[in-house]
């Protein structure tokens, strides 16, 4: 049967990954919608080459000159997010890849879970933001949540090793960014050059950073929380420069279940389009006696104060992963913008989550009011000091 596919974010990194996979897969996978925010050239290249039934376009000041480039080119434009919440449950659709950065995802995730469809998550922020609300959703709906972020589709291929019940924990590796190793002084001053030079992933800005600050770790110690209902205590997370090993899975008996593969975002993206079924790929086979050792170190949790952060907002729950997520989002765009050092990110985070008064049990609309509030205190903040 043929699946139909929208790509949520398609001009990204991981959009583009996508489309990729897709041209490759052949006639069973059908693009049936794209989406993009400002990239309108390539957006109408892809419309142009794929032939989706539905563009979305986020940013409507970009409408009338799209609409040139598209020329008589057939297809519906749906606007803004609530263009992109249909597109997510049009019936049309079956699977959704929800390739956006950020919280701006969110509202079409959870669209998409109400409709029951296929959820293919690499935009990992909404579930950091809402995975209470998410996972519920789609558990009521008959939707299935597919991981494509790499180490979460590790540990979803390792989890069927065994039982959930026979989990004794979940090790999620990381690369250790650009600055692994690095003194606190040598942080101190990074550029927004070096922070952006990730040594394994070539990947958007945005997760770059969140990268080279490790809160790209924290965020997914969160999202694995809500993906495979562990807790944060049972979740670690071990540097692994060579990022072959993408995850592993130790079972009560002391086996650990690990996936290895070229750090290729392809694959994940073909495993979540697949699933239960593996298929030829586009992405190059290990040589392993090429890459020759792996190593594995734990991470400095002085340093990297991010992912110590991303614990603790873990085992707090509520709104406080919004707020966590929302003030890093407003911080890495002022860093981005040249406005603030490297080091300024987890500091303006820290603030938030120190001022911040925690719902549990949070309603979407008291996670959107801490997004939004941490953003702004994020901005009040350098007000301040500046
Ligand atoms: N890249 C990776 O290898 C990787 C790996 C694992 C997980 N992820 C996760 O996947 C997500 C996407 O990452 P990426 O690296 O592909 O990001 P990216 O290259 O920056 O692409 C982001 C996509 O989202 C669109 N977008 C940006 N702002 C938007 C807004 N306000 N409203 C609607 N759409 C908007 C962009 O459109 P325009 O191009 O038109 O601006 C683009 O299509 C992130 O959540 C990231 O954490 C990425």
């Amino acid at each position: 049967m043929v699946k139909r596919i929208a790509i949520l974010g398609s001009t990204g990194s991981i959009g583009k990954s996508a489309l990729r996979v897709i041209e490759s897969l052949g006639s069973d996978y059908k693009v049936a919608a794209l989406s993009a925010h400002n990239n309108i050239k390539l957006l109408a290249e892809q419309v142009k080459k794929f032939k989706p039934q539905v563009v979305v376009l986020t940013n409507p000041e970009k409408l009338d000159e799209f609409k040139k480039l598209l020329g008589n080119t057939q297809v519906t434009i749906l606007i803004g997010s609530k263009g992109l919440s249909a597109a997510g449950s049009d019936e049309n659709v079956d699977v959704v890849i929800a390739a956006i950065v950020g919280a701006a995802g969110l509202e079409a995730i959870l669209a998409a879970a109400k409709a029951g469809k296929i959820l293919a998550i690499a935009n990992k922020e909404p579930l950091v933001i809402a995975g209470q609300l998410l996972t519920k959703i789609a558990a009521e709906n008959n939707a299935k949540i597919l991981p494509v972020d790499s180490e979460h589709s590790a540990v979803f291929q390792a989890l069927q090793a065994g039982d959930a019940k026979e989990v004794s924990k979940i090790i999620l590796t990381a690369s250790g960014g650009p600055f692994r190793g690095a003194t606190k002084e040598q942080i101190q001053n990074a550029t927004i050059e070096q922070a952006l030079a990730h040594p394994t992933w070539n990947m958007g800005k945005k997760i770059t950073v969140d990268s080279a600050t490790m809160m790209n770790k924290a965020l997914e110690v969160i999202e694995a929380k809500w993906l495979f209902d562990t807790p944060a205590e049972k979740i670690e997370v071990l540097v692994h420069p060579e990022s072959i090993v993408h995850s592993m899975v130790e079972f009560v008996d002391g086996s650990v279940i690990a996936q290895l593969s070229a750090p290729d975002m392809c694959l994940p993206i073909q495993y979540a389009l697949t699933f239960p079924h593996r298929v030829k790929g586009i992405t190059n086979h290990l040589e392993l006696e090429k890459i020759g050792s792996l190593t594995f170190e734990k991470p400095d949790m002085d340093i990297f104060r991010a992912l110590k952060l991303g614990y603790q907002v873990a085992k707090t729950g509520g709104s406080a992963a919004a707020v966590f997520n929302a003030a890093n989002e407003a911080a890495v765009e002022e860093f981005l913008a040249g406005n603030i050092k490297f080091v300024n990110i987890v500091e303006l985070i820290e603030n938030c989550l120190e001022k911040h008064s925690v719902k549990k049990d949070a309603t979407l609309e008291e996670l959107l009011f801490a997004d939004k509030w941490a953003r702004n205190e994020v901005k009040e903040c350098l007000n301040r000091v500046m």
